[in-house]
């Protein structure tokens, strides 16, 4: 396992924290399988709550813009350990608890909406930038997004790339709580604990209840990675990819 991913459990919580501080926590692929693998091998460490959590200053700026570029160059398209990060996601039965300071920006903002109780600073920042990168939403936040906000609110998100400030992301129900910076992972794990210790069959199946058929979700997944890839063919795309890569600061 990667050490950009530091995986740790605390009894029955399981902690995945992005760990690449110096690229404002951009996933590679080799962190998209470690957070994979750190979900996939849960229930036969008998976890009971997934803790999701990035560095003090930022969540997750998505995904590292380099690896797009390459893929666009390749004639790739979303790198199997992307997807499998989104299936390990959509299919998991275990509860999942996020502890987001800073930005998170692309999957950093979209993998929450895959999470039951998200704890956000104040200054946090969610947002999705996928069009303006000539791209389109990905981990299923087309579907999701909409349901859980209303069409006009995931336009402005996930379209036309408008940033969430906490107080509106807490407005939306993509989060629960918005506290300040130095008390998020406290409460976060203060969360995930108090789910822990509830019986965790009764958990599952009330989960598995609320969430629905995670085929649908899947489906999903599929058809934004087919979408996905044609846009990271086209030239809107890679010049967007470059400008970025090329900037001057
Ligand atoms: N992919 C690759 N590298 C990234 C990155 C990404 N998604 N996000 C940040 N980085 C790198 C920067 O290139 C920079 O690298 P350098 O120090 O070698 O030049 C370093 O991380 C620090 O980033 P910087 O932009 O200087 O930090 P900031 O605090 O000014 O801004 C963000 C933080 C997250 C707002 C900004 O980095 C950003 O917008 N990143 C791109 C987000 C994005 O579009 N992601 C894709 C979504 S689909």
């Amino acid at each position: 396992m990667s050490d950009l991913v530091l995986t740790s459990d605390d009894g029955p919580v399981r902690t995945i924290r992005m760990n690449r501080p110096e690229k404002k926590n951009a996933l590679t692929m080799a962190m998209y399988d470690a957070m994979a693998a750190g979900i996939e091998t849960a229930p036969a460490a008998n976890v009971r709550c997934l803790l999701i959590g990035g560095a003090p200053t930022v969540f997750c700026a998505g995904n590292d813009i380099g690896d797009f570029l390459q893929a666009a160059m390749s004639g790739g398209a979303l790198g199997a350990p992307i997807l499998r990060f989104l299936y390990a996601l959509a299919r998991c039965d275990i509860p999942l608890v996020a502890a987001v300071q800073g930005n998170a920006v692309g999957v950093g903002t979209t993998m929450l909406m895959h999470c039951d109780h998200v704890v956000a600073s104040t200054e946090a920042r969610f947002s999705t930038p996928f069009v303006s990168l000539g791209l389109v939403p990905e981990a299923a936040s087309s579907l999701i997004a909409p349901r859980l906000m209303g069409h006009a609110r995931a336009f402005s998100l996930l379209v036309m790339g408008k940033p969430l400030p906490a107080d509106e992301a807490k407005a939306a129900g993509l989060i629960n709580t918005v506290v300040a910076a130095d008390a998020v992972e406290a409460e976060a794990m203060k969360a995930a604990q108090a789910i822990a210790a509830l019986p965790p069959q009764a958990v599952l199946a009330s989960r598995r209840l609320m969430r629905g058929n995670s085929d649908e979700i899947v489906a999903r997944i599929d058809a934004e990675a087919v979408e996905f890839k044609a846009r990271l063919q086209s030239a809107e795309a890679q010049a967007a990819f470059t400008a970025f890569m090329t900037r001057k600061r």
